[in-house]
């Protein structure tokens, strides 16, 4: 069995902030961002949760996917940024749209959570232990930033995503992880509701720490090489694929993935100029925007993957 993705949904919140905004409150302009990253604007809760973020997104997939969500038999959330340790923000969706009869919980692999939720899934399905899961990014990295470094402050937003996988008969998914803990401090998140730490040597807190360069190198190393490793799993070619939707961190990241690839950017959908980073959230955003502007059809190849703090990098190929 695998699982065949049967509904999307996508929240964010409405709240805009453009690079334009930024540039009042930390020194930089929109040129320089644009420029860098690719982004143009991000949507920031201001009120909203987390979990009620991933409520609303899964309220949107559940209707898309035309189920009963009692049918629902396993929530997974992927989040480092949920407003409460606990209860996990599984159980608030699982509240939200009535699932009656699902298990949940939450997973934390930073940017890479979404995919390594979703690969998990597929294992279940293809194990034969569930029929429909629900899997969500969410992530508010609004409330995890340092508003006076403009190296980070920049490059996130906020937002959440959804997809339904129904178990079906046909072609297997492929998937592959990695970590490498050793790496770790390239990329660091403190969350705001713990106090206490502070970097040595650091009077004021502050909560996400990144040698972007360090983290630059290792996507662009890194993708192109698990993606080679999901695709000789599956006896695949690059030309099969028909989308490749990558953890949305940087135009400049992904560009130069397909251009290793050497394989079209055109195949490569971005976001990235409305929403920014929105960490486990950019890979289901982009999957609904891509269901609801019908860009995939079905028994296409699609390719995720997602990379980032851990550090931790993940892939999935699939048939839509
Ligand atoms: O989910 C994974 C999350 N992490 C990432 O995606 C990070 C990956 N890394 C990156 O995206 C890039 O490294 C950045 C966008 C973070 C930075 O771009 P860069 O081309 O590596 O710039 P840089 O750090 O080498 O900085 C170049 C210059 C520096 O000034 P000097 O030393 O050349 O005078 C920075 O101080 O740009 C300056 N700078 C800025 N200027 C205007 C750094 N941030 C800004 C800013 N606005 N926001």
């Amino acid at each position: 069995m695998v699982g065949k993705i049967c509904g999307t949904g996508s929240y964010v919140p409405p709240h805009v902030m453009s690079n334009d905004d930024l540039a009042k409150i930390v020194d930089t302009n929109d040129a320089w961002i644009r420029e860098r990253t690719g982004i143009g604007r991000r949507h920031i809760i201001k009120g909203e949760t987390t979990s009620y973020m991933a409520g609303q997104a899964a309220l949107k997939a559940v209707e898309d996917s035309g189920i009963d969500p009692a049918q629902i038999e396993l929530i997974l959330v992927a989040t480092s940024s949920s407003e409460t340790v606990f209860p996990c923000a599984a159980c608030e969706v699982q509240k939200t749209i009535g699932a009656v009869h699902a298990a949940g919980y939450d997973l934390n692999a930073a940017c890479t959570g979404f995919v390594l939720a979703f690969n998990t899934a597929q294992a279940y399905i293809s194990a034969g232990i569930y029929k429909t899961v629900m899997v969500i990014g969410a992530d508010s990295m609004s409330c995890m930033v340092d508003w006076t470094d403009r190296s980070t402050c920049i490059l996130f937003g906020d937002g959440a995503g959804a997809a339904i996988l129904c178990a079906e008969e046909g072609e297997p998914a492929f998937m592959a992880a990695h970590s490498d803990g050793v790496k770790g401090e390239a990329l660091t998140g403190l969350s705001r509701h713990r106090g206490g730490w502070k970097p040595e040597g650091e009077d004021k807190e502050s909560y996400i720490h990144m040698d972007g360069q360090a983290v630059f190198k290792f996507a662009v190393r890194k993708v192109p090489e698990i993606i080679e490793e999901v695709l000789s799993k599956a006896d695949a070619e690059l030309e099969d694929i028909d989308h490749f939707v990558l953890h949305q961190a940087n135009r400049r990241i992904i560009e130069a993935v397909a251009k290793r690839l050497k394989t079209d950017i055109s195949k490569f959908p971005m976001n990235l100029e409305e929403y920014a980073n929105t960490s486990a959230a950019t890979v289901p955003i982009l999957l609904d925007e891509l269901n609801r502007k019908g860009q995939l059809r079905r028994g296409e190849k699609v390719m995720l993957s997602g990379f980032g703090a851990g550090l931790t990098w993940a892939a999935c190929l699939f048939e839509w």
